[in-house]
């Protein structure tokens, strides 16, 4: 069985591809069409959007003409980071079903605890409205699983102590050199099942010589130490490429990392992101 086949189930019983193909940044046409396509012939059941990327139109008319059946993909979209009240967050939702061209959704998270344009801001309120919109779609059939992304400890508590469902996922920036355990330890003792987007760290861990010695020693690619890594710690890293040979890369992940070697990999520090 490879990566791609094997799942993790959330709280609620919904089982999730172990690994997801990511999106961002893959621009809306050709190349999200495609990219989505080439992940979906090369095994790929588990495909990661947002309103936010603008490109769920192609993302989902590739789901479509891939013609696997849409019940054995697993699909997440999330909620525009500004988008805070109930009503706004319901439109939102139907928004997304209309530009994918889907009945319903998989997964369905709120993007960010505050918009983009004001990171930081209070937002509790509309959080909680935000995840009331989600808790009827979910109970109406719409949508199978719902969540948040970039949460905190405390934003999480916000709705876990306000609102009716724990949420099942929290996504957020997870990678070799950042290791998130408050959040983690919080999600864990909560059932809170953690995604972990960028897990090549944009891209820029792959020139980390540590990684790179690693990777030499059990003659795998850097990206795939990072990725096998993630999986180790029982979290979903959502790998993006629009390359086939990175694609197929991505999820050949028939190896161990020793106990070892991870503990040295968790000594690395530090985010080696840049926003150029
Ligand atoms: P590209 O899409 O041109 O292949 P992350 O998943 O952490 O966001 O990292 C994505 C970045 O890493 C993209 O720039 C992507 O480029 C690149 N990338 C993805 N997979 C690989 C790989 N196996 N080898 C080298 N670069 C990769």
């Amino acid at each position: 069985m490879s990566a791609l086949n094997e799942t993790y189930t959330l709280s609620n019983g919904v089982k999730i591809p172990k690994i997801g193909f990511g999106t961002w940044q893959i621009e809306n046409g050709d190349e999200a069409y495609n990219s989505v396509l080439l992940a979906l012939k090369n095994g790929y059941r588990h495909i990661d959007t947002a309103e936010g990327y603008q490109n769920e139109e192609s993302v989902g008319r590739a789901i479509r003409d891939s013609n696997i059946p849409r019940e054995e993909i697993f699909v997440t979209s999330k909620l525009e980071s500004h988008i805070k009240n109930y009503e706004d967050a319901k439109k939102a939702f139907e928004q997304t079903l209309e530009h994918l061209g889907f009945e319903y959704l998989d997964l369905f998270l709120i993007h960010a605890p505050w918009p983009w344009s004001e990171m930081g801001k209070d937002c509790r309120e509309g959080n909680l409205e935000a995840f009331r919109a989600m808790e009827e779609f979910y109970k109406a059939g719409k949508i199978r699983a719902i969540g948040v992304s970039n949460f905190s400890p405390d934003d999480l508590e916000n709705i876990i102590q306000n609102n009716e469902i724990v949420p099942h996922v929290n996504q957020i920036g997870y990678f070799i050199g950042i290791d998130q355990k408050e959040t983690i330890d919080y999600c864990e003792k909560h059932n809170i099942f953690i995604e972990a987007y960028s897990p090549l760290g944009i891209g820029y861990l792959l020139s980390n010589t540590d990684i790179q010695k690693v990777a030499k020693k059990y003659h795998r690619s850097t990206a795939q130490i990072c990725i096998k890594y993630l999986l180790q710690k029982g979290v979903a890293p959502l790998p993006k490429s629009v390359h086939e040979n990175r694609i197929i890369e991505n999820a050949q992940m028939d190896f161990t990392i020793t106990e070892e070697d991870m503990a040295f990999l968790d000594t690395i520090k530090g985010d080696p992101r840049r926003w150029e």
